[in-house]
């Protein structure tokens, strides 16, 4: 199949009153589908915990299907057998698909140390579609799959101001948000994230889309300590994307991070590679996040959280975001 072609095969419209979790999937993936045909995306999610019984987010990844389960007790988050069965025959009977193209995603809390620990190393890599953009996802060899959906809004949102602009997109991940700006015309885009895998990642993401890497520059560095060094480069930014992980430790940094304690250094520094006018996109995970907006009084600061949660999620708590630009 040509890399550009979505893959969104249309599905029967047959209600089955026995099976709630297979007609909630069915009416979400035809009224998704819709949308998603008309914006050139084929990745979304089709459940997320609508139904009591059935405590699962469900996503569409181009035919795969990424499943989590969210049990009572998060010691253990193996689903009962039986749900399992009917979460593979709900999607077989609509999709007609088999059992190999649906993984189970753990979400067993981690431990500080083990956050983005590798799975396996089949790197069973495909391409999916989101407005358009190619980006490369892996279902099966990492806990995360390398595209976060419910910042699809973000990502959009971010690209629709980035003509002519220069992106900085912190704690980058696989870059999907600074790919996304430079497919809208970004003039330059660097991306800084701890991981060789994701930068990597990252790289990839750019060329699948025919976008060099000259003018998208992609850095492994700890984004504490580059903050430091690209102030004193002199270096500003149009736009800043700050998406960090609630908490983070690794090897190749000096302390833990913890989003709470350090979100103010964290800010206050991005702020000082803002361009006079400038924006910065700074969002959460952390439902306990708490911002003191006080403490950036010099700022405009937007709650933008309502408007970048995607029309697939159903749980408006996902993340928050919020829009600050220096005044
Ligand atoms: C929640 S994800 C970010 C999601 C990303 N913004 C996106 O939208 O796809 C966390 C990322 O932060 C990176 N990371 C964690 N601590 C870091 C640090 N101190 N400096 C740079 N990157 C870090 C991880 O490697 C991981 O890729």
């Amino acid at each position: 199949m040509d890399e550009s072609t979505l893959f969104l095969p249309a599905i029967a419209d047959s209600e089955d009153k026995s099976c709630p979790l297979k007609n909630r999937i069915r009416k979400n993936y035809r009224h998704v589908r819709k949308w998603a045909k008309r914006t050139h995306t084929d990745c979304f999610r089709v459940y997320d915990r609508d139904i009591k019984e059935y405590p699962l987010a469900i996503d569409f990844y181009a035919g795969r299907f990424s499943v989590q389960y969210f049990s009572y007790n998060r010691e253990d988050d193996n689903p009962p057998s039986d749900l399992e069965n009917e979460v593979l025959q709900a999607l077989y009977s609509i999709f007609a698909i088999d059992s190999d193209v649906i993984y189970w995603r753990t979400r067993v809390r981690r431990t500080k140390m083990q956050q983005y620990e590798k799975l396996n190393e089949e790197k069973q890599f495909f391409i999916v579609h989101e407005y358009g953009v190619k980006l490369k996802v892996n279902l099966h060899d990492y806990l995360d799959t390398g595209l976060f959906l419910d910042h699809r809004e973000t990502r959009l949102k971010v690209a629709s101001l980035a003509r002519g602009k220069s992106v900085l997109n912190l704690f980058a991940y696989t870059c999907a948000f600074s790919v996304q700006a430079a497919y809208a015309g970004a003039a330059y885009t660097k991306s800084v994230d701890l991981s060789n895998t994701y930068t990597e990642w990252g790289r990839e993401n750019f060329l699948l889309n025919s976008l060099s890497l000259d003018n998208n520059e992609v850095v492994r560095e700890d984004c504490l300590k580059f903050l430091d060094r690209e102030i004193a480069s002199r270096r500003k930014y149009d736009i800043i994307v700050i998406d960090p992980p609630t908490i983070s430790r690794s090897k190749k940094m000096d302390q833990m991070f913890d989003i709470q304690q350090d979100y103010v250094f964290l800010l206050s520094k991005a702020l000082r590679l803002l361009v006079k006018g400038g924006t910065i996109f700074f969002s959460t995970n952390s439902r306990r996040f708490s911002f003191d907006q006080s403490l950036f009084e010099s700022c405009s600061i937007q709650d933008i959280s309502k408007k970048t949660i995607p029309i697939d999620f159903h749980n408006q708590k996902i993340h928050r975001c919020w829009q600050i630009s220096a005044t």
